[in-house]
């Protein structure tokens, strides 16, 4: 009697666990892993690619973990009744940095930094296997490692009532501000029209 109810005790933590852990990552499970903004950089900060990392580095995203270290933030964090600084504490981390939560084994070689922020990979998934330029070039095969299409519900794990300073949000207005596409004239054809170029000696 009383070791079947401990089992169903035991057995309902189990699951319990198992949803927190992929609340926010999933990494582990699919084997493609975080390998930071600095990566994507190499390619994703080209004129002619349309500077994804320079759009984003100037925006909030990035700067979304120097915000904790803000007077507001310290404040909020206050009211919150969490003692230490807010840019130490998993409830705000959480929300304004990629790297926080993430595993050992969701990361690749270099660890990535709160200090980053929001970065690429908290919209688009883990790199690792996605990063290579004939495998982003063709949209199935980056779909098949890992690449996902951001949409409202990306957005909406983080834009919600359960942020302290929530106020509204409306995805088409924020997908405009931090919009970052791929000129017109490349989409689709990077690879062929950044040769062109160079054999023009451009
Ligand atoms: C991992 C959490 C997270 C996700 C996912 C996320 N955001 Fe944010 N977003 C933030 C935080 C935190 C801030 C506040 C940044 C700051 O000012 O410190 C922010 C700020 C913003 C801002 C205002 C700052 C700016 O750069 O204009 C816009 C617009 C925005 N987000 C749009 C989006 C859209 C659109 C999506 C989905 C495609 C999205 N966000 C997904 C956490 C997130
Ligand atoms: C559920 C996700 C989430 C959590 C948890 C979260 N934030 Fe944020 N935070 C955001 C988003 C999204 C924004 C962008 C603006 C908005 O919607 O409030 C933001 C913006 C902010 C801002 C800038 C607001 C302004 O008006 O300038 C501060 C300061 C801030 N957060 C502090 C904190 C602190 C401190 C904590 C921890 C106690 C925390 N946040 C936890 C998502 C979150
Ligand atoms: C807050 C979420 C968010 C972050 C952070 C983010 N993106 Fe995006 N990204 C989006 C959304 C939303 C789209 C548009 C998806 C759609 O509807 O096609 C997009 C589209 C793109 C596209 C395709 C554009 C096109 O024209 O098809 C590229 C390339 C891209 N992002 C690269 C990056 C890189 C590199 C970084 C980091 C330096 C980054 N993104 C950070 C949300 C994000
Ligand atoms: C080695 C160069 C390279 C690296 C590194 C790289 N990309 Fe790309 N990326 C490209 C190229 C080239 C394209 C395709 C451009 C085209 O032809 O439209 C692309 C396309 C994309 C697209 C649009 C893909 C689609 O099919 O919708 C997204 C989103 C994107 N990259 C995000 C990222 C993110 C996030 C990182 C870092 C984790 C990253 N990229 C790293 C070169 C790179």
């Amino acid at each position: 009697m009383m070791g079947s109810m401990v089992r169903i005790v035991i057995g309902f933590a189990v699951v319990c666990g198992l949803m927190l852990g992929g609340a926010f990552t999933s990494a582990a499970d699919s084997g493609f892993k975080y390998i930071g903004a600095k990566k994507c950089k190499t390619c994703h900060k080209k004129e002619l690619i349309g500077d994804q990392y320079g759009k984003w580095a100037k925006a909030g995203h990035a700067n979304a973990f120097k915000t904790l270290e803000g007077e507001k933030a310290i404040a909020v964090a206050k009211e919150k009744g969490i003692s230490g600084p807010p840019s130490e504490a998993a409830e705000c981390l959480k929300c304004h940095a990629t790297a926080a939560g993430l595993g050992a084994g969701d990361v690749a070689k270099k660890p990535l930094s709160n200090s980053d922020g929001v970065q690429c990979e908290s919209c688009h998934g883990p790199g690792s296997a996605y990063k290579k330029k004939k495998v982003m070039a063709d949209h199935e095969k980056s779909l098949a490692a890992g690449l996902l299409v951001p949409d409202e519900k990306t957005c909406v794990k983080c834009h919600n009532d359960t942020s302290p300073t929530w106020t509204s949000f409306d995805y088409a207005e924020a997908k405009k501000k931090i919009d970052h596409s791929i000129p017109e004239d490349v989409k689709g054809k990077y690879i062929e029209v950044e040769k062109a170029r160079k054999a023009e000696g451009k």
